[in-house]
């Protein structure tokens, strides 16, 4: 197998990126992080694929960062290797849609990487929880940024601080996750919805995210001025051109390599 720490699979259009570390539930290590960032950017980069999606196993997504990798370090040791900015971060540039697929434990650094994907579709078995309080750290892949943005203050604030997890239903209902379905269905239900994804025009998929993750770094104004001007850019594009004559012919669009 190519990596240790993972598993890929192509479905069609879609690329399947398995966390393989089952005996540590998927406790994420420096390796898998490598290996993550290593796997999405070619899937990127492959104009065979049109949609990612991220998952774990049925017991855990990932139980948080490595704790027995990081007992020892050292103030030093983290700000030299920049941890855990230095590999964590590539999912954060892919430019095609990646779905978190999330059964059982997505806890602390699973939590916060399940949230760097573009939405997370949860099993019934799904537990969310920032639990890092009670090993003596606050987190550090974004949590205390993007869960409140997700779920609002109160919420975040209450999972921050109690470290209580929270099962899928609730994770629904506050909008941390987009669907649940039955957890022996969730890796056929969410390749339904990459497949559904990767038939639409790639290059529009890809101005559709960048667009949305401009409202979170910017003013309302400014980032509709910047939705307009992809939306114009547009009509630039084959795309525009095929999906527009499609409708008005009455045929399915085919967006193959656009
Ligand atoms: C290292 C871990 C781990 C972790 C589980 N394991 N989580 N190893 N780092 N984060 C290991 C256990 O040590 C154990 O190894 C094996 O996986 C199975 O776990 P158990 O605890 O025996 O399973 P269970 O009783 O079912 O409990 C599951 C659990 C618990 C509730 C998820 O494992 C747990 O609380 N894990 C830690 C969760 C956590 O604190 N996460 C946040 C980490 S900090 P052995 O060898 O004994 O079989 C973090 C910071 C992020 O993520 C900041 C930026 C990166």
């Amino acid at each position: 197998a190519p990596y240790a720490d993972l598993i890929v699979e192509v479905h069609g259009k879609t690329a399947l990126i398995r966390l393989n570390r089952p005996k540590a539930l998927n406790a994420l290590n420096d390796n898998m992080m490598d290996e993550l960032g290593d796997a999405l950017r070619s899937f990127d980069a492959d104009p065979a694929i049109g949609c990612i999606v991220l998952t774990g196993s049925e017991k855990a997504f990932a139980a948080g960062a490595d704790i027995a990798a990081m007992v020892d370090y050292t103030y030093a040791d983290t700000y030299r290797d920049n941890y855990i900015s230095r590999n964590w971060e590539h999912i954060l540039k892919v430019r095609k849609p990646v779905i978190g697929a999330v059964a059982g434990f997505a806890l602390g650094g699973g939590c916060e990487l399940a949230m760097m994907c573009d939405f997370i579709v949860a099993a019934d078995t799904a537990k969310f929880g920032q639990p890092e309080i009670k090993i003596g750290v606050p987190p550090g892949a974004g949590a205390t940024q993007r869960l409140p943005r997700a779920i609002g203050k109160a919420k975040a604030m209450d999972m921050l601080l109690t470290a209580r997890t929270i099962d899928a239903a609730e994770a629904e209902r506050i909008g941390l996750v987009s669907r649940v379905v039955p957890a022996e269905k969730l890796i056929e239900e969410v390749l339904a919805i990459a497949a559904q994804i990767a038939t639409m025009p790639t290059s529009v998929a890809m101005m559709v995210k960048d667009a949305v993750n401009r409202a979170f770094e910017t003013p309302l104004t400014d980032g509709v001025a910047y939705e307009r001007r992809l939306f114009q850019a547009a009509f630039g594009t084959p795309a525009q051109k095929e999906g527009m004559q499609a409708f008005l012919a009455k045929r399915p669009a085919n967006f193959d390599g656009l």
